[in-house]
């Protein structure tokens, strides 16, 4: 594909509105295969997830405090902001859940033990004290959950009855009491629960501890005898999930193999860059060989899943960086996640730490949630095999469109100074069909992927797409505010969530995907197989 150097007035582009300036910028050429006729995966249609995490304000590393007061025991939720941005995504779903939960007891009247919070103590497993959730706080957060339409996912306190062992590790049964507790006091109350999980991050070598596959398999079984008990007359259960940690083949593998029939949903999660202290971290990110090294934990997982007896499913429950700059890395993530048949991919976290989709203090949508929003607007359930020709710095993801006829491309730059000009090309079943050439528009004669006919007014309409362009104000990754098509994203004064609207280019046109640019395009005409 050549490139070439082209002395540009940025003022003829019709996508950016940024005035008339010059600059010199390169311009590529590339083209996106989709084959269209048949599903490589498939999503849920609720895949975007978020969590909300049990760390107190004095939860500190690498000298900030970044929670404050953003744990399900205190964070405001009557704050609007919250509310409308949960429910635009209706639904979104949230995992309850992070590392503290597995030392949380539910104050459901059966414990021994007074309701006491989280106290810092640095001689304490994660450094903290038992915690507790009082019913008054759970009886809030459900109030909230259902005005704001979220799936609710709770991680239990796999901890519970466990005792830690001189060389770090967690043994003896997982002591359920407590928790079946809370989910009977659940069901009582009417608290719609989509799955209960269990445990955070004990896997393999664990964070802080660890619980041996086997052991942990049990206890898998365990709480589902528990929730097949409770839930007994309900026409549709709660799912299972397990284990909420760091994926370990040989680890996973025994307790999928040993937990068939009783575990829905796989969890693993993702921290692909450390702590945020590398000062490489920008590099890192728009290396696509670095994206990719997270290829082999999905397609390894995936091996375990498809040669097992199990009929779970694959989640990423908890995924997070530290740094905006991320915003490429996240939705690079959910584009590969997708295609290795995981179905819901959990982004730690809605809200506190670091990471969170919203601001901590201010509750204000950073621009991954505006990324996850346009997912789950436009990205449909069935994955479509998706390679891209040219530079190694577009990152190219092709879905069925959601709710909508025809398909949905995502176009990642990793390149700060080219332009690449993207043609659509889709393999169907009668042959390859190249949409951005005028000729072979005109001329719609495969069986698939055919321009419909129809009235004029509809071809009309189908010779155009919808395009989504988001960059970082003034070009710069580290800006925490972002642009949709050159305007910018922002809740006005009633903490309103914008609308996300495309703009319409002809078809004829190639995609171009401008310097550290995301792109989805809408393609409604593009009729495969795959997405009928
Ligand atoms: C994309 O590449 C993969 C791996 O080479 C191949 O299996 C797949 O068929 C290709 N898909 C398309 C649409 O070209
Ligand atoms: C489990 O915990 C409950 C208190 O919640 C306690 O009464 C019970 O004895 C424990 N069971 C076991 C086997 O230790
Ligand atoms: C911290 O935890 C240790 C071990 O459980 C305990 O002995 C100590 O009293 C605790 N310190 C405080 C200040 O609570
Ligand atoms: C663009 O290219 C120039 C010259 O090669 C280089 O110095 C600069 O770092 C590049 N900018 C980005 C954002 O990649
Ligand atoms: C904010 O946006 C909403 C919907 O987009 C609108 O109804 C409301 O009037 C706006 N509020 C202000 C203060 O502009």
């Amino acid at each position: 594909m050549g490139s070439r150097l082209q002395l540009l007035g940025l003022c003829v582009l019709s996508l950016i509105s940024l005035g008339c300036i010059t600059v010199v910028s390169q311009n590529e050429e590339g083209t996106v295969l989709i084959d269209g006729r048949v599903g490589i995966a498939s999503i849920d249609d609720d895949f975007i997830c978020a969590t909300l995490d049990w760390w107190p304000p004095e939860k500190c590393d690498y000298g900030t405090c970044s929670w404050g007061t953003a744990s399900l025991l205190n964070l405001d939720i009557n704050n609007n902001i919250l509310l409308n941005a949960v429910k635009a995504f209706s639904p979104l779903k949230l995992r309850l859940g992070g590392t503290l939960q597995d030392k949380v007891i539910y104050d459901v009247g059966d414990s021994n033990h007074p309701c006491t919070q989280f106290i810092k103590n640095g001689s304490q497993l994660f450094s903290f004290s038992q915690g507790c959730l009082p019913m008054p706080r759970w009886d809030e957060l459900n109030r909230f959950f259902k005005q704001a339409g979220a799936v609710i996912i709770f991680g239990l306190n796999a901890l519970n009855g466990r005792t830690i062992a001189s060389d770090g590790s967690a043994v003896g049964a997982w002591n359920s009491t407590n928790a079946a507790s809370l989910i009977r006091y659940s069901v009582n109350k009417g608290y719609n629960i989509y799955a209960w999980e269990l445990g955070n991050e004990l896997s393999g070598n664990g964070v802080g501890t660890r619980v041996a596959a086997a052991q942990y398999a049990s206890d898998v079984i365990e709480l589902h005898s528990v929730v097949q008990d409770i839930y007994r007359g309900f026409k549709s259960k709660p799912q299972i999930i397990a284990p909420g940690g760091f994926f370990d083949g040989k680890w996973y593998k025994e307790l999928v193999d040993k937990t068939s029939g009783s575990l829905d949903i796989v969890t693993h999660h993702i921290y692909n860059l450390g702590p945020g202290v590398d000062s490489h971290l920008v590099e890192k990110i728009l290396n696509p060989s670095y994206l990719d090294g997270e290829m082999n934990t999905f397609s390894d997982l995936k091996n375990i899943l498809d040669r097992s007896a199990t009929s779970a499913t694959a989640w990423v429950g908890e995924a997070g960086e530290l740094i905006t700059v991320a915003i490429i890395m996240y939705l690079d993530q959910l584009g590969m996640a997708s295609k290795y048949g995981t179905k819901t991919y959990c982004r730690q976290t809605l809200i506190g730490g670091n990471y969170g989709l919203l601001d901590t203090t201010t509750f204000v949508p950073n621009p991954d949630y505006y990324s996850a929003l346009l997912w789950n607007q436009l990205m449909g359930r069935n994955v479509l095999s998706t390679n891209f020709t040219g530079t190694k710095k577009i990152r190219a993801y092709g879905h069925c469109a959601k709710q909508s006829e025809g398909i949905v491309v995502l176009l990642i730059n990793l390149d700060g100074n080219t332009t690449v000009n993207v043609h659509l090309t889709t393999e169907t079943t009668a042959s390859k069909r190249t949409w951005t050439l005028n000729h072979q528009h005109k001329s719609p004669r495969t069986r698939f992927a055919r321009i419909p006919r129809g009235s004029r007014q509809t071809v009309g309409t189908q010779s155009t797409r919808e395009e989504y362009h988001l960059t970082a104000k003034d070009g710069d990754l580290h800006s925490q505010t972002m642009l949709l098509n050159g305007r910018i994203l922002a809740v006005n004064s009633s903490g309103n969530i914008p609308l996300l609207e495309p703009i319409s280019v002809n078809l004829v046109e190639p995609i171009r995907v401008a310097p550290f640019s995301i792109v989805f395009a809408h393609i409604p005409s593009i009729r495969v197989p795959a997405c009928i």
